[in-house]
C-alpha cells in the first residue's frame, strides 16, 4: 500500500482538489470497459465515483481490481479532481486494497417487491434512499432537541415498562413484569404532566408501542414519540409551540438536507409553502362540513378516518389543526371546552398533501374531581391513576402539551408512501425481523 495520506470523509473531498487521499468505504456499483473500471463508493458522508485504469496499475493489481463487486469494502489511495463541469469530484485510484470482497449482493438494480426489500432490510439501509431518508430522520431529531434547548425545556426520560394506560387500553402491549403485569408505553405523557410541577417546560423524546392491528401506511407498532408539556398555557399557546416547533423542523431539513431531498426526488415546493403559510385552523365541526362537501360520508360525531384526513389535507395546502373533537372520541385526561362541555379542548395537527396527523395534543384536566370522575367514565381504576390524581391535589396548574409521531414527520417531510421506510428496523402487525 502506498506510503500513508490524509484519510478524509467523501464529504470533505472538496478541500482535497488536486491532492492524494484516502478513502475508505463500499462500492455500490461498479462498470468497466476495457482497462478502465469505475467505481461508485459510499462512505456514508457521500459519494464518489473512482477510477481505476490498468495503466497506472501493475499487473496483479490489475488483476485484482478487476474481481470487485458490489458492496466489497476498500481502500482507496488517489488524487482527487474536479469534473471540468461543476462541483463534481472524482478519484483517479492510485493504489486500493479490499477489506473484503462481498458475496453476490441480492439487492440489485430491479424492481424488488416491498416485502423481499423489508426482509433485507438490514442491507436495503445502504441503498442511497434509505440513507437519504435516515439522515433527515437525523436532521429532524436534532432540530427538535434544538428547539426544546432554546426555549428552556427539560428533558425527561419517562419510563417504558409501565402499570397503566397512557391513552386507551384496547392498543397496550402486556409483558409479564416477574409476578405482575405491565405495559409497552403508549406515551410518556403522564408522567411528563409529573415533571412539569418540577421544571414548567418539559419533552420526552423516545420509543411508544400500540399494538395496532391496522395495516394503514401510517402505523407502526413501535415508533418514536416526542411528548411536550407546557405549565401556564391554553390551547391558543399550544398550538403556537406546535406551529413553531414544526416550522423549526421543516427549515432545518431545507437548509441541511437539499441533497438527500433530491435523491428522494423529494418537491420541496409544498413543504416551503407549509413553513411560508400559517397553519389552517379548522373545527371539528367545520372539518366535518368542508370533508362531507369534498365527498366524505363521515358522521357528525366521528373521528376522522385515514381517508378522511387524506382528503382534507390534499385540499389544503398548508398543515390543519382540526381542534375541538367531540369529547367521546378522545382520551380522559383531555379538558373540556368550556362552552361546549361535550368537545374536547383539543387539536390534532395534520400534515399537507395526504399525509394526515402528525400530532396529538390538549389542555388537560387540572381539577382533581372532575379526572376521577372521567377515570371512572372511561372504565379505567382511579387507584391505578392516584400518583396522577395527586398532581392535581398539589399545586395544579393549568397546563397542556402535545405529541408527535417521528415517522410520520419523516415520511411527511421525505415523500414516503408508507411510514415503514420511516425508522431503520420497522415493526408493524405483519414484521418483527430483522
Ligand atoms: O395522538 P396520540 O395518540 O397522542 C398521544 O399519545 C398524546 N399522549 C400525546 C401528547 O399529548 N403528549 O399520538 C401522538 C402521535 C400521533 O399524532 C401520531 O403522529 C403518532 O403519535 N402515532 C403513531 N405513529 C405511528 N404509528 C402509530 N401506530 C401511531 N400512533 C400514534
Ligand atoms: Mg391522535
Amino acid at each position: 500500500m502506498a506510503k500513508a495520506t490524509t484519510k478524509i470523509l467523501i464529504s470533505e473531498i472538496k478541500n482535497h482538489s488536486g491532492k492524494v487521499v484516502e478513502i475508505n468505504g463500499w462500492i455500490y456499483n461498479l462498470r468497466s470497459s476495457g482497462k478502465i473500471a469505475f467505481w461508485q463508493i459510499r462512505d456514508g458522508s457521500g459519494f464518489v465515483q473512482a477510477v481505476i485504469s490498468a495503466d497506472s496499475l501493475d499487473a496483479a493489481k490489475w488483476q485484482q481490481a478487476e474481481r470487485a463487486t458490489q458492496e466489497s469494502s476498500v481502500k482507496i489511495i488517489g488524487t482527487v479532481s474536479q469534473h471540468p463541469r461543476g462541483d463534481v469530484y472524482e478519484i483517479a485510484v492510485q493504489d486500493f486494497s479490499f477489506y473484503q470482497l462481498a458475496g453476490e449482493y441480492p439487492i440489485g438494480n430491479k424492481d424488488h417487491g416491498i416485502d423481499f426489500l423489508l426482509d433485507q432490510r438490514h442491507l436495503w439501509l445502504r441503498s442511497p434512499k434509505q440513507w437519504a431518508i435516515a439522515r433527515i430522520r437525523n436532521t429532524l431529531i436534532l432540530a427538535t432537541y434544538k428547539f426544546f434547548q432554546k426555549n428552556n425545556f427539560v428533558k425527561i426520560d419517562t419510563p417504558i415498562l409501565t402499570p397503566i394506560a397512557g391513552e386507551n387500553t384496547t392498543e397496550l402491549f402486556a409483558v409479564r413484569y416477574f409476578d405482575d403485569q405491565a405495559y409497552l408505553a403508549q406515551t410518556g405523557q403522564l408522567y411528563l404532566e409529573a415533571a412539569l410541577a418540577a421544571h414548567g417546560r418539559v419533552f420526552d423524546f423516545g420509543p411508544t408501542f400500540r399494538a395496532e392491528k391496522s395495516k394503514t401506511r401510517r402505523h407502526l407498532t413501535e415508533f418514536w414519540m416526542m411528548d411536550a408539556e407546557l405549565a401556564f398555557i391554553d390551547l391558543k399557546d399550544n398550538l403556537k409551540w406546535q406551529e413553531k416547533l414544526i416550522k423549526f423542523m421543516l427549515k432545518s431539513v431545507l437548509e441541511s438536507n437539499l441533497e438527500e431531498l433530491k435523491i428522494l426526488e423529494r418537491d420541496v415546493a409544498p413543504l416551503k409553502t407549509a413553513l411560508a403559510k400559517k397553519f389552517y385552523r379548522l373545527t371539528h365541526k367545520q372539518a366535518v362540513k368542508k370533508l362531507r362537501e369534498l365527498g366524505s360520508d363521515i358522521a357528525k360525531d366521528a373521528d376522522l378516518g385515514g381517508d378522511d384526513e387524506t382528503l382534507l389535507t390534499k385540499h389544503f395546502d398548508a398543515p390543519i389543526f382540526v381542534l375541538n373533537y367531540p369529547a367521546k372520541i378522545k382520551a380522559f385526561y383531555m379538558k373540556r371546552n368550556i362552552k361546549h362541555p361535550e368537545l374536547a379542548e383539543c387539536a390534532d395537527l395534520l400534515a399537507s398533501e395526504g399525509y394526515g396527523e402528525i400530532i396529538g395534543g390538549s389542555q388537560r384536566e387540572d381539577d382533581y374531581e372532575t379526572l376521577k370522575q372521567r377515570i371512572i367514565e372511561f372504565g379505567l381504576k382511579p387507584e391505578d391513576y392516584d400518583w396522577y390524581l395527586d398532581l392535581r391535589k398539589y399545586g395544579s396548574v393549568p397546563h397542556g402539551g402535545f405529541g408527535f409521531g417521528l415517522e410520520r414527520i419523516v415520511a411527511w417531510v421525505c415523500g414516503l408512501e408508507h411510514v415503514r421506510e420511516a425508522i431503520a428496523f420497522p415493526r408493524t402487525i405483519y414484521r418483527l425481523k430483522p
